[in-house]
């Protein structure tokens, strides 16, 4: 059964059961800061368990990308050197929010292995929490499953998604492979090999968890895991995930490639065996390059950008121990956009961008990957057997040769050498304080780990201002940054978390709102309002009074907010217009809408000509003559992508909610941010620069309304004088009037009349000479 018929059979059977399909979220896990990557199915529902979020449904069903590497749940240093672990991987999943619980989440499970699957009874075993009972009962009486079948166990079935969130004992059913799987070793279930392997987990969800232990959940909720990918391997009739139709491909094209076999037999040489693993390893790290950069993640030096460069630099220098001049990565993401981009549309959409990535980012690596193995390989050699590799160094291969250290230790281990990583993080540690003295003073900035929690501390902040820019609201916390405070007196920073609020909290490009916040005895000014977990944090400053926790009125500065609404909305319809001008392929890959002037970065790999510019000018300014209402509408994204034919962007919350904004015939999107009521409040819309951010992206800066007027007009001014002064000033009339193919002094250019005079200063200067 090919794996693309796993994933439809398991998605049909749920919703043949009254489950609703619900689409995966992106990998990137919106508003929520505990979390890296998103790691299992339940993330998108994290909020429906606990009771915060009310959904139409309390069934459910997806296939959920995940990626697990970094954070609580790791598995990269695993990768490639087991049968059945990955960086990035599918989890299908049904799940039910107090509704049904035990039972039924074990009848469904069984119903699906057995029947729909046809997998033989004999190849499972279950396992359950040590206190379970009611579990063993159940998969004992209801489901037939023999005694000796059933195994307890403690840690390894209770599931937590991290230290904060909800959790529960979970039942784990197994399939075994035969003992072929494992030669000469006495595997058992829930050990480490590769015979017994764990293929579903069901999670009974009863409690919420944070630093002050574990609390019940509203309702018993069930969370399972099905990875996609040790199901195809037992439908396809092997042992290990990476030889089943999901991988091959990919490994295909490293031997394609590197001219060298993928050897599975067990028995072969080491170093046959050893370039197997390199294979699996690349295709397994093609994946999470494509399917995190198809999400925004882009390779760099911080956070999730770094966790994708450490994935893409592993998968690099593996290919250079398969060949010293192939370009693997590339081409394997390549494969993974083709083979995936069917389910996963935003794979194909953007296939052309993400290859061209991989290849910026293998050529950034390369350049130094050969001087920083020599450093490597030096210093070791420096090392009595069996040494330790100074942390130092490991940072000097990180921070000049681009080395993630886990790379580092990865070929040191290799060479039988070990790293210090205490002395690296030390070394990190004192040149992050180097560089934060350089910069220190700025924005106001708080303790990170306090914010989180200082958020929770509340309930989501309700945003009211869509369409008003003043409210009242009610001030429940407040921090200076570092703690909860009872106070913020007159001078002093701090952050303000209220019941709802007409601020607008940074998201999607768009800044946060300014203003002022007054109380009875206080009034502070809000320079900034960010966003975190669906709380807004008020940056503040008190300037009269001691401020409180108490009723507030809310002041948004409006004249900024209609700037950025005018910028925001023009962004869209520049958005639309690129689709139209310069080719549907252009993909949104950031943007940045303030107060000033709006920026929009896009995939496309020339510079656009003054005719596309020109063009886009004037497209977007009819749409904005056009005077077209804006209208918005909050639906679900399968409509929304489907009806209304809306543009999925970057960065966007593919929540089960989402808002739809259309103005005129041609712009539909998600998006969260303010705009215009009616695109005639853009009044003008002006470029004003084009260039290249890095390969594959364009960005483009453009003015609207009163800043786009003064633009042109000191412009206008400039070439009127610059005309003038080269006498070739012409009335209006005559500018409407000439064309380059008339003679009039008015049709000539400044520069025209610029590039005679140099020609006549030259012959001048020759005539000199000779003379
Ligand atoms: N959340 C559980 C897991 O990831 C079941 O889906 O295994």
């Amino acid at each position: 059964m090919k794996s693309s018929d796993i994933r439809q059979a398991y998605i049909d059977f749920f919703k043949k059961n009254d489950h609703t399909h619900v689409s995966s979220s992106p990998l990137v896990p919106q508003g929520d800061k505990t979390l890296l990557f998103n790691n299992a199915g339940m993330n998108q529902f994290k909020n429906v368990f606990t009771g915060l979020e009310k959904r139409e449904y309390s069934r459910a069903v997806s296939a959920q990308k995940c990626v697990r590497a970094g954070g609580k749940h790791n598995d990269l240093e695993n990768v490639g050197h087991t049968a059945r672990h990955h960086t990035f991987f599918e989890m299908m999943g049904n799940f039910s929010f107090g509704d049904y619980f035990k039972k039924e989440a074990i009848h469904y499970a069984w119903d699906f292995l057995t029947n729909t699957l046809q997998i033989d009874k004999d190849k499972l075993y279950v396992t359950v929490h040590i206190t379970d009972d009611e579990a063993a009962e159940i998969w004992h009486k209801q489901e037939n499953v023999p005694k000796d079948r059933i195994s307890r166990f403690d840690d390894d079935n209770f599931w937590r998604m991290g230290n904060v969130g909800p959790c529960g004992p979970s039942s784990e059913i197994f399939y075994d492979h035969g003992p072929d799987a494992a030669p000469g070793i006495d595997a058992k279930v829930g050990d480490e090999y590769d015979r017994f392997v764990e293929i579903w987990n069901l999670v009974f969800m009863q409690y919420f968890e944070d630093e002050n232990g574990q609390s019940p959940l509203p309702n018993p909720s069930i969370d399972t895991g099905m990875g996609l990918e040790r199901m195809a391997a037992v439908m396809q009739g092997k042992i290990n995930n990476y030889d089943t139709d999901l991988f091959l491909p990919m490994i295909q094209k490293v031997c394609e490639l590197s001219g060298k076999d993928y050897v599975t037999d067990l028995k072969a040489s080491q170093e046959l065996l050893t370039q197997t693993a390199a294979m699996r390893v690349m295709a397994d790290h093609a994946r999470s390059t494509a399917f995190l950069m198809a999400d925004g993640v882009l390779p760099s030096n911080e956070g999730r950008g770094y966790v994708l460069r450490r994935i893409m630099r592993r998968a690099i220098r593996y290919g250079r121990t398969l060949s010293p001049s192939a370009s693997f990565i590339p081409n394997l993401a390549q494969v993974v956009t083709q083979t995936m981009g069917g389910f996963y549309p935003e794979l194909s959409r953007k296939a052309d961008w993400i290859v061209q990535q991989c290849a910026d980012e293998e050529s950034r690596f390369l350049q130094t990957l050969d001087q920083g193995t020599t450093i490597l390989e030096t210093e070791l050699d420096k090392l009595a057997s069996g040494g330790t590799l100074s942390g130092e160094t490991v940072f000097k291969l990180y921070d000049t040769y681009g080395f993630p250290a886990d790379l580092t230790r990865l070929m040191a281990s290799e060479a039988g050498f070990s790293i210090d990583d205490a002395g690296f993080e030390a070394s990190m540690k004192e040149a992050k304080e180097k560089a934060r003295a350089s910069w220190k003073g700025a924005a106001l900035s708080g303790d990170a780990a306090h914010l989180v929690e200082f958020a929770q501390s509340t309930t989501e902040t309700k945003f009211t201002g869509y369409d008003r820019t003043s409210d009242q609201g009610r001030i429940l916390q407040l921090s200076n940054g570092k703690e909860l405070v009872n106070e913020l007196k007159v001078g002093e920073k701090g952050f303000l978390l209220l019941d709802q609020s007409c601020f607008y909290a940074e998201s999607g490009g768009q800044v946060g709102d300014h203003g002022l916040i007054k109380t009875a005895d206080a009034e502070v000014n809000v320079f900034d309002c960010t966003k975190q977990d669906d709380r807004f944090l008020h940056h503040v400053e008190v300037i009269e009074g001691n401020l409180k926790a108490t009723d507030a009125e809310l002041l948004v500065e409006k004249s900024e907010r209609r700037s950025i609404a005018a910028n925001h909305s023009a962004t869209h319809l520049l958005h639309s217009a690129l689709h139209r001008i310069v080719g549907e392929n252009v993909t949104q890959a950031g943007s940045l809408v303030d107060a000033e002037k709006l920026r929009f970065d896009f995939t496309h790999n020339k510079p656009l000509s003054s005719e596309e510019i020109q063009k886009l000018e004037e497209w977007v300014n009819a749409e904005i003559s056009a005077g077209h209402n804006s209208q918005n509408l909050v639906t679900d994204m399968k409509s929304a992508i489907e009806k209304e034919g809306a543009m999925a962007l970057f960065g966007e919350k593919y929540g089960d909610e989402v808002r739809v904004v259309k103005m005129g015939p041609h712009s539909t999107e998600l998006c969260g941010g303010t705009h215009v009521h009616s695109t005639a409040e853009i009044r003008l819309f002006k470029i004003v620069s084009e260039a290249g951010v890095s390969s594959g992206v364009r960005r483009i800066e453009a003015l609207t309304g009163d800043r786009a007027f003064a633009f042109v007009d000191k412009h206008a001014k400039e070439n009127m004088q610059a005309r003038k002064a080269a006498g070739i000033q012409e009335s209006w009339q005559q500018f409407f009037e000439a064309d380059a193919s008339s003679n009039t002094a008015a049709a000539q250019t400044v520069e025209q009349v610029l590039d005679k005079q140099r020609q006549e200063i030259r012959d001048l200067q020759k005539e000199i000479k000779k003379l």
